[in-house]
């Protein structure tokens, strides 16, 4: 090929100064209420550039890698959604069960194969701790996208999002997360980040789905005022952001229990009677039935823009990074 005929340099170079630039993102306690910020900004920002232009080349000559060892959707799609948006391409693992982990591959050997050909790792494993380790094996920045019952730091900063998008503030708001509170990865990671903010927080869950208590003495700890419930109608009316959860059946060990407890809540428009006007209904989906279909239409369920955002907090993340934010 003629040098004339060889494509454009990439217009975008790397800013090594930037914040999170070839870092890891495995908890949401590496960020600081300043990153929080930051990464807010970007993701607002990534928001008005997908609305103008769609996709654009910020990352462009980059590769993402999606490793799945547990089912997804929306995280495996608006990862790969984000990577192609900021114009580099994914490498998709969805099905481990088709990769080399099913002739019994060890995370550290699929990850330093993934490392070599892509310049970020996406890893969604049911092990807490697993991205700490795959990290450890990985030159390239890896993104955790749950692990077990341990985080899920991009769906907690998705969530924040959400609120700050839909209410325009965080502070003074009255913060309701309902359901699992023990195995749900999300609400532990979201009530870490809510550290930061002076909101008041209810816990409301079956008796025996309560937020770790490891998580509630770090809540304490930040002077975070919260209080625990089984039942939702003793905070409902005081709520402004509802965060509904799936009661998690594959982290129990016995269906019985399981039984025990699916369906404590059911959101319908008659509960939502009893709510704010103003109050937003989130959720980090998939929902088993906890939220009526027959809420979608209410203005104040919030969790299909919750969707969305997503795609947006996530470009901000792998820009960021790739140094590119
Ligand atoms: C959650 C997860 O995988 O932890 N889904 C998601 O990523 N939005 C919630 C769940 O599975 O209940």
């Amino acid at each position: 090929m003629s040098p004339a005929a060889l494509p454009d340099a990439p217009t975008f170079t790397d800013r090594r100064d930037a914040p999170f630039h070839g870092k890891d993102i495995l908890s949401v306690r590496q960020f600081s209420r300043q990153d929080q910020e930051y990464v807010l900004r970007v993701a607002h920002e990534m928001r008005n550039l997908v609305a103008r232009i769609g996709s654009f080349d910020l990352c462009r000559g980059k590769i993402l890698a999606n490793l799945f060892y547990e089912p997804s959707t929306r995280t495996s799609s608006s990862f790969a959604a984000a990577m192609e948006r900021l114009g580099g391409s994914v490498i998709s693992i969805n099905e481990v069960r088709y990769s080399s982990v099913a002739k019994g591959e060890s995370l550290p050997d699929t990850v330093r194969t993934l490392e070599s050909y892509a310049d970020v790792l996406v890893l969604r494993h049911p092990e807490v701790g697993a991205a700490a380790q795959a990290a450890h094996y990985c030159k390239k920045p890896v993104i955790n996208a749950g692990d077990g019952v341990g985080e899920h730091p991009s769906q907690a900063l998705i969530d924040l999002f959400t609120i700050r998008e839909e209410l325009e503030r965080i502070d003074g708001l009255t913060v309701t997360l309902l359901g699992d509170l023990r195995y749900g990865r999300t609400v532990h990671s979201l009530a870490r980040l809510l550290c930061s903010y002076k909101v008041t927080l209810r816990l409301v869950s079956p008796e025996s789905l309560p937020m770790p208590p490891e998580i509630c003495e770090e809540l304490r700890a930040a002077g975070l005022s919260f209080t625990q419930h089984t039942e939702l109608d003793e905070v409902l009316a005081a709520t402004d952001v509802l965060y509904v959860t799936r009661v998690q059946k594959e982290r129990f060990a016995d269906v019985e229990a399981y039984e025990a407890v699916r369906g404590a809540y059911v959101i319908t428009p008659e509960t939502l009677r009893a709510a704010k006007p103003e109050m937003i209904v989130m959720h980090p989906f998939p929902r088993v039935g906890e939220i009526s279909m027959d809420v979608d239409d209410d203005p104040r369920a919030a969790y299909f823009r919750q969707i969305e955002y997503g795609l947006y907090v996530r470009m901000a993340l792998v820009a960021m990074v790739l140094g590119r934010a």
